[in-house]
């Protein structure tokens, strides 16, 4: 591992032995090895990374397994979760956006009730763990963490029993698109969105900023990254796992971010430079006033979800 960037965040990076053997191996799992072999491969190995992402492409239990890290179990899963660039950049990333989202929280004074929603959340360990290291209490704090994959709700409540976070952390079902009927009367400070965009063609992105940017309050931050195929290994992961990512540099994705009402971006990369992080601010422009306008001008951190009809589970706030 090196020691990179401020605050000796310790990242992974390849070595120059793996770098070779992944640009050897790259021209036949990404062209010449024929699809319906790597498929047959992949199909009959034991590893529960290779095997849950046949389940379920781009699934939040993929990640969990990434984040993990197990001992392996055989060949092909030490390469999978260990030694392949994607993992590696993505426990990278993890790091990254924690320590970002730490900074980002305690800029927020303890008197005002932070406000803050996971885009696509799975389990909301990003958030989790940065509340956690921060130290602030929960009732100075309202997590929503939105998932259409209702299986994250199980997960979720679990650490809100075991953090006693009850009143402070909570699952919302659905797709985060419809953001506003989820959270009709939810104003956040800071939206985080990890793992998701790259599933997403400009034109949807661009609809799901549009959905964040009317319920952020102005001067909101959101935290997302971008993806490039540094290492070659797109082809590879499309062809045999269906894995089709939408590749984004850090500038291309601040552009969109840019048209699409945010403004003040800035990245930053981590040494395998797979997944450029990018922290933007929502304008200033007031948003439309609506039926829960006079409420949350009332009450800042206002969290007031009594009327959200499409709330899984858990306790109601702000009542
Ligand atoms: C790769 S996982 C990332 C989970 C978590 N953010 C992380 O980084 O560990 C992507 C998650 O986004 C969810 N997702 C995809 N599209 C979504 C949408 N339109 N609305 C809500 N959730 C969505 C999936 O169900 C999945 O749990």
């Amino acid at each position: 591992m090196a020691t990179w960037g401020e605050r000796g965040l310790e990242f992974e990076v390849l070595t120059p032995w793996r770098r070779c053997l992944n640009g050897l191996a790259n021209p036949w799992r990404n062209y010449l090895l024929p699809k319906a072999l790597l498929q047959w491969v992949v199909r009959r190995s034991k590893s529960p990374l290779i095997q849950e992402t046949l389940r379920k492409p781009g699934g939040w239990q993929s990640m969990a397994i990434i984040y993990a890290n197990p001992a392996p179990n055989g060949l092909l899963d030490g390469w999978a979760v260990q030694h392949s660039p994607l993992a590696m950049a993505t426990r990278n990333r993890r790091k990254l956006i924690t320590a970002r989202l730490e900074e980002l929280l305690r800029a927020i004074p303890d008197h005002e009730v932070l406000t803050a929603v996971g885009i696509g959340a799975g389990p909301g360990v990003h958030l989790r763990d940065a509340l956690r290291s921060c130290g602030r209490r929960p009732d100075q704090f309202r997590v929503y963490l939105i998932d259409r994959d209702m299986s994250a709700c199980q997960e979720i409540e679990r650490n809100a029993a075991e953090l006693s976070w009850h009143d402070s952390w909570r699952f919302i079902h659905g797709d985060a698109r419809s953001i506003r009927d989820l959270l009709p009367c939810v104003q956040p400070h800071l939206v985080k969105m990890v793992g998701l965009i790259e599933y997403l063609s400009d034109g949807e992105l661009k609809e799901l900023l549009a959905a964040l940017r009317s319920v952020m309050r102005p001067g909101a931050r959101l935290l997302t990254h971008g993806l490039v195929d540094r290492y070659g290994n797109s082809p590879f992961l499309e062809r045999t796992f269906g894995l089709r990512h939408h590749r984004r540099t850090g500038p291309e994705l601040a552009g969109l971010l840019t048209e699409s009402g945010f403004k003040d971006i800035r990245c930053w990369e981590t040494p395998m430079r797979i997944f450029p992080v990018c922290l933007a601010t929502r304008d200033e422009v007031v948003p439309q006033k609506d039926r829960c306008q006079a409420e949350l001008l009332q009450s800042p951190g206002l969290v007031d979800v009594s009327r959200t009809p499409r709330v899984a589970r858990g306790p109601q706030h702000g009542r």
